[in-house]
């Protein structure tokens, strides 16, 4: 084993989630539900699956939402429990966190992705930590992050996640140039962020799982000094290819993502979720059912 385990996570949420405004005027993009969960539930979720112990958001006005959510909400416990609603105390318990498990720190100002990670460096200290992005919600089997984990233990360095993309959509994310290929790991020689078409340096991009080495929260902090504007992640992890770096690997993960940071990616999701579950499969895919026939028809 190469690594040492990861039991921090940071949940960068301080974006201001333009996309879906007018509803993240009010609602934190985060607070936003998956038919009955909060897209933060299941980034929680997963990063619970993958042995992480501390949980740490990087928060920005107006997401006290957020905050109130993990907290204890005893009225409506007790009220539940006298009702003898014990599935719903069931449900209400894994938004529970425990004391001190759960931290939050500010960012000032939305400087970037790389900026808000940069903001939890206190409370990371000199360990390895996982980064998860609660708009990309992935569907599968073993959850993501505990497949990263698994090959993490392997290569140690830095890991992130990856899927192929045609070359037509590099441009909205980091993409891999890719040094050795060895199936589900492959390690990386560079990454470049948002490629045109015609320069990504293969078809595989970079999405919002990551397990990083504290050297990259160093290498923000040169950034932090050096650059104005936006502060991007991908390129301190860049710099940690190579033989002086502590290696970078991307890893194909199993499982279906979804973008939900855009409209379409969340309405794709909202569909797929709902079609998953026992209670509501029936209904919803009868539903759906009708209204292609109906649609077919009027055409
Ligand atoms: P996005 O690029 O999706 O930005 O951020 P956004 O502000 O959330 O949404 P749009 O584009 O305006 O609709 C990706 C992730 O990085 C976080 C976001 O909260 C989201 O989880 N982020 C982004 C920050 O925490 N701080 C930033 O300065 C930028």
């Amino acid at each position: 084993m190469k690594s040492r385990k990861v039991t921090k996570a940071v949940f960068p949420v301080a974006g201001m989630g333009t996309r879906f405004l007018p509803a993240t005027k009010s609602i934190p993009k985060e607070i936003m539900t998956l038919v009955d969960r909060p897209l933060i539930q299941y980034a929680i979720d997963e990063a619970r699956a993958a042995g992480i112990k501390e949980f740490i958001f990087v928060t920005s006005r107006g997401k006290s939402a957020l905050e109130d959510y993990f907290d204890h909400a005893p009225e409506l416990e007790n009220t539940l429990k006298r009702a003898g609603k014990n599935d719903l105390l069931e449900v209400l318990k894994t938004t529970n966190m425990d004391s001190g498990a759960i931290a939050y720190v500010r960012q000032n100002r939305a400087m970037g992705l790389g900026h808000a990670v940069w903001c939890a460096r206190r409370l990371i200290g000199n360990e390895p930590f996982a980064v998860l992005l609660p708009d990309d919600v992935i569907a599968a089997e073993k959850p993501c992050l505990a497949q990263m984990v698994e090959a993490y233990e392997e290569t140690g360095g830095n890991m992130v996640a990856t899927m192929e993309v045609p070359p037509s959509k590099a441009s909205a994310y980091g993409v891999l140039d890719i040094a050795e290929d060895m199936g589900a790991i492959v390690k990386a020689k560079g990454m470049v962020e948002k490629p045109k078409a015609e320069e990504a340096p293969s078809n595989l991009a970079v999405i919002g799982r990551y397990i990083l080495s504290p050297k990259v929260m160093t290498n923000l902090n040169k950034m932090k000094q050096g650059a104005g504007g936006e502060i991007q992640l991908t390129d301190a992890i860049a710099e940690e290819v190579g033989e002086e770096g502590t290696g970078v690997y991307g890893y194909r993960f199993s499982g279906q993502r979804y973008d939900c940071g855009s409209k379409a990616g969340f309405l794709q999701a909202t569909v797929a979720f709902g079609l998953s579950r026992p209670d509501l499969q029936d209904e919803f895919s009868s539903y759906l059912h009708d209204l292609i026939a109906q649609q077919k028809a009027a055409q």
